[in-house]
């Protein structure tokens, strides 16, 4: 009755009823009442795009990597960038014969296949059951589990831990910045437990943050809001968690550099890229079968598809990094609401607790 009266006075017409009421549910069922888990959400949003991704690709690379490329400043001619980037990380990580990685949030599994063409031993965890069916088809060594609660019959046995473009997943929405600041430094502090400490141990964090120098309108702030909603995760601002990190516990920042451009543009270039929302948009059966049926099951749905179609910075997803133009411009993109950062740390058991200082681009 509500959302027909509101329909009528302030659309003048009864044809918005639907639409409010949906609007009216949302905001006190699912925003309001905080109904909806976290994690089955992030399980339902990973699963969404390995199934609506179009794995067939015309260049038969078959990657299907979710976070950004590596350009290596050379956006126009450098191919390749997913491979580049496990190139570059490899090297940042000093990955000898013999190591071995962990990966949390390993997504489809493409850099624990690197790792393996490499002959180096590599776990995966992800809590998406349909990412961790598909790394199991490629025979990879992967587990579903929930990162922040890692088991420990992992204990001592790594030499690396990779988050790529996953750690924005242990805190959640719903936390305050105090609240994600306390988590996040005690999951991260959590990996050390992990670690073999016979070779350098090495922690990686690819990760998006928010950007205080951007000018924040009214609506960013809503783009922030449904991205936040859509994507269920947690950024920080700026370098805050590195900060936290540094300051607190035993870890020493070795290297740290910005690829906000390499996200942005790797979206650009591949067109089956996650963020390019037309990929996932050329229909066929099978995903016609499943829009319905995630759109009948999954409450989010309905925010799902704003947030990837559109041009420029109308696609939420997209302009957190400054739109999908395709001109190369980095003063719009360091303005941009959203950077990514890469940062390497150094496990230095029982280290000083220096100020935050040591900061260097590669
Ligand atoms: C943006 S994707 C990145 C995937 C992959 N690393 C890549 O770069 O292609 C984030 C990944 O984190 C995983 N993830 C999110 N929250 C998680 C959690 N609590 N436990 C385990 N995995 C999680 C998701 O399932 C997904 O695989």
């Amino acid at each position: 009755m509500l959302s027909f009266y509101l329909s009528k006075k302030y659309f003048k017409n009864v044809y918005f009823t639907i639409p409010i009421y949906i609007f009216i549910f949302h905001i006190i069922y699912i925003l309001l009442l905080k109904i909806w888990d976290e994690n089955e959400k992030i399980n339902n949003i990973y699963n969404q795009i390995l199934l609506l991704q179009d794995k067939d690709k015309s260049d038969n690379s078959n990657i299907t990597d979710l976070s950004e490329g590596y350009f290596n400043c050379d956006y126009i001619n450098k191919q390749n960038y997913t491979v580049n980037k496990y190139d570059k990380i490899y090297d940042l990580l000093d990955i000898k014969e013999g190591y071995k990685i962990l990966d949390l949030g390993c997504g489809n599994g493409d850099w624990l296949l690197y790792l393996k063409g490499k002959n180096i031993s590599a776990t995966g965890i992800t809590i998406s059951k349909e990412q961790y069916l598909y790394c199991k088809s490629k025979k990879l060594d992967v587990y579903l589990m929930d990162f922040t609660k890692i088991t420990s019959e992992f204990d001592g046995k790594f030499d690396i831990i990779t988050y790529l473009g996953s750690s924005e997943h242990i805190c959640n929405r719903y936390m305050s910045d105090n609240e994600a600041s306390i988590y996040f430094t005690h999951v991260i502090n959590d990996t050390h437990r992990l670690f073999n400490k016979k070779n350098t141990n090495k922690l990686f964090l690819s990760t998006l943050v928010w950007n205080s120098k951007h000018n924040w309108n009214l609506r960013d702030k809503i783009y922030r809001y449904i991205l936040n909603l859509v994507y269920s995760g947690y950024y920080f601002y700026d370098n805050q968690h590195v900060q936290l990190i540094e300051n607190t516990l035993d870890y020493k920042l070795e290297t740290m550099a910005n690829l906000t451009e390499d996200y942005r543009y790797v979206t650009i270039r591949d067109k089956f890229h996650t963020g390019n929302g037309k990929s996932v948009l050329s229909l066929n059966f099978n995903k016609i079968l499943y829009f319905l049926y995630y759109f009948v099951t999954d409450p989010f749905y309905i925010y799902t598809l704003p947030y990837l179609i559109g041009e420029d910075d109308y696609n939420i997803w997209m302009w957190q990094f400054g739109g999908t133009h395709k001109n190369i411009d980095m003063k719009k993109t360091k303005e941009s609401p959203c950077q990514c950062y890469w940062y390497v740390f150094k496990y230095e058991q029982h280290k000083s607790k220096n100020k935050f200082s040591n900061t260097c681009n590669i």
